[in-house]
């Protein structure tokens, strides 16, 4: 069931239909994976789905490296949807991910009309500051801006090759009336998302994105860019096993055998085989059976696990050959915690949300109007109970402010037997988000001065 959905990063109304989600765009469930030190958002199901996890922990439990991507629209003021974001980004930084954070400078610019100045202001003492005081740590964090960093731009350049308008139809649903800065900001974040693993940026290496449904068109486009930019497709085989293939396009055709007239230059296609059967060889695989005129190379004894470690050689003899050898990112995706008012939490609608720097009577003020989900009497809540999927102060226990699993289960089942009442709940919830917030605060003072150690050498 469920019509055709369509995603929009644009839109303020987004679906929460999220088995339909996972089953309409092909993401992978939560379920199939094991997370180490799992936090409260793996624990509770707050994060649940991913595109290739799975090859990010198999390289944080090979002792390989990786890295984590997030970016910040400099626009509005940080609320608690974005620290869950970098709870997430903090949490594979503590796994041994390198941390890059792109501010979307660009994008805000010609989407929003913020200026860059105006843009670099809010992003540092807005964003940066918070993500100080959440215990990001700088040491193996870069934050940098679209606009200093010409890496970014230039791929969104040579990844615009590989798409075009009816691409970007069907995925976003734009027609002839879009505004052309929605076909930019789209590649420029495909940049941001795949530059990383360049060379320069810390070179070849899973990166992970952790993101909100809405964001999932960007991945997909970018995940369909570094695909189709490879050199070296790598399949399942028919009859068992994994088959590589040549795949040839204007850029890579002298190199991979086809010379100026069409015709296959047999010498050249040869010397490429022989390079991907050394490759492969030296993963330990005694039968290769290559096929230079076809372009491809059979790999019977292969099995699903060795995808990775194959995809990393051809990757790295791409590499070697002039290509871009990119990986497609990793991502996961996390449930929208409801606004307080109990529609869309948005920054610009500042009563849906608590900002990190509000003051604790504002978060009173807030949590005491929230919506509620127990009975208009109290005779009624004892008899029927309340119910704490729908009541926005156990929602926001449970997605930001109570670390115990065991007393939040308690605090479930006794608003649902009626024993807790609804002011209390959101008493339980004030005293908590006051609790959590002060200590922000503080923290907040006493790593003011770490900023700019956030910054990479293009953003200082
Ligand atoms: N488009 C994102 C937003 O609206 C910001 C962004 C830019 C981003 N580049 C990114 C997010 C890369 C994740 C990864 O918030």
């Amino acid at each position: 069931m469920g019509g055709e959905l369509r995603i929009d990063p644009w839109s303020s109304n987004q679906s929460t239909d999220y088995g339909n989600i996972i089953s309409q765009f092909g993401l992978q469930s939560m379920s199939d994976v094991e997370i180490p030190n799992p936090s409260h958002l793996h624990r509770r199901g707050l994060i649940f789905a991913h595109r290739d996890l799975d090859v990010v922990l198999s390289a944080h439990s090979a002792g390989q490296p990786f890295g984590v991507l997030t970016g910040l629209m400099p626009s509005g003021r940080m609320h608690l949807g974005h620290k869950m974001v970098i709870d997430q980004i903090s949490w594979f930084q503590n796994l041994g991910a390198d941390v890059t954070i792109t501010v979307a400078d660009l994008e805000s610019n010609a989407t929003r009309g913020l200026s860059l100045a105006r843009a670099r202001k809010v992003a540092l003492e807005e964003y940066v500051a918070n993500y100080a005081a959440l215990g990001l740590d700088p040491e193996t964090t870069q934050v940098y801006f679209q606009s200093t960093r010409s890496a970014v731009q230039k791929m969104a350049f040579t990844l615009g090759r590989r798409t075009n308008l009816s691409e970007f139809e069907s995925i976003y649903g734009f027609s002839g009336d879009t505004n052309l800065a929605h076909v930019l900001a789209p590649l420029v974040q495909a940049g941001d998302i795949l530059h990383p693993m360049l060379d320069e940026y810390g070179g070849l290496r899973p990166i992970v994105v952790p993101v909100g449904v809405d964001q999932d068109p960007h991945l997909r486009l970018t995940r369909g860019l570094a695909a189709k930019s490879n050199w070296f497709n790598l399949n399942s085989r028919k009859g068992g096993g994994l088959t590589i293939g040549l795949s040839v396009q204007d850029d890579n055709a002298a190199a991979l055998g086809i010379a100026g007239d069409g015709k296959l230059d047999l010498k050249v296609r040869q010397s490429v085989i022989d390079n991907i059967v050394a490759e492969v060889a030296d993963l330990g695989f005694a039968d290769i059976l290559p096929n230079a005129k076809h372009g491809s190379i059979q790999i019977p004894s292969a099995t699903q696990s060795d995808r990775s470690s194959v995809r990393m050689k051809l990757l790295r003899l791409e590499r070697s050959m002039g290509g871009l050898g990119l990986m497609q990112p990793a991502s996961t995706y996390h449930r929208f915690a409801v606004g307080l008012t109990g529609d869309k939490m948005s920054s610009s609608l500042p009563n849906t949300t608590i900002f990190l720097t509000d003051d604790i009577a504002a978060v009173e003020r807030k949590i005491k109007r929230a919506f509620s989900g127990g009975q208009p009497t109290v005779e009624e809540h004892r008899r029927l109970g309340g119910d704490p999927d729908i009541d926005v102060a156990y929602q926001y226990m449970m997605y930001f402010f109570e670390p115990d699993d065991k007393f939040l289960a308690e605090v479930n089942a006794d608003y649902r037997s009626g024993k807790i009442l609804a002011g209390e709940m959101k008493q339980l919830c004030i005293d908590r988000a006051c609790e959590w917030l002060t200590n922000h605060h503080q923290l907040r003072d006493q790593t003011g001065h770490l900023v700019n150690d956030f910054l990479a050498p293009d953003a200082r």
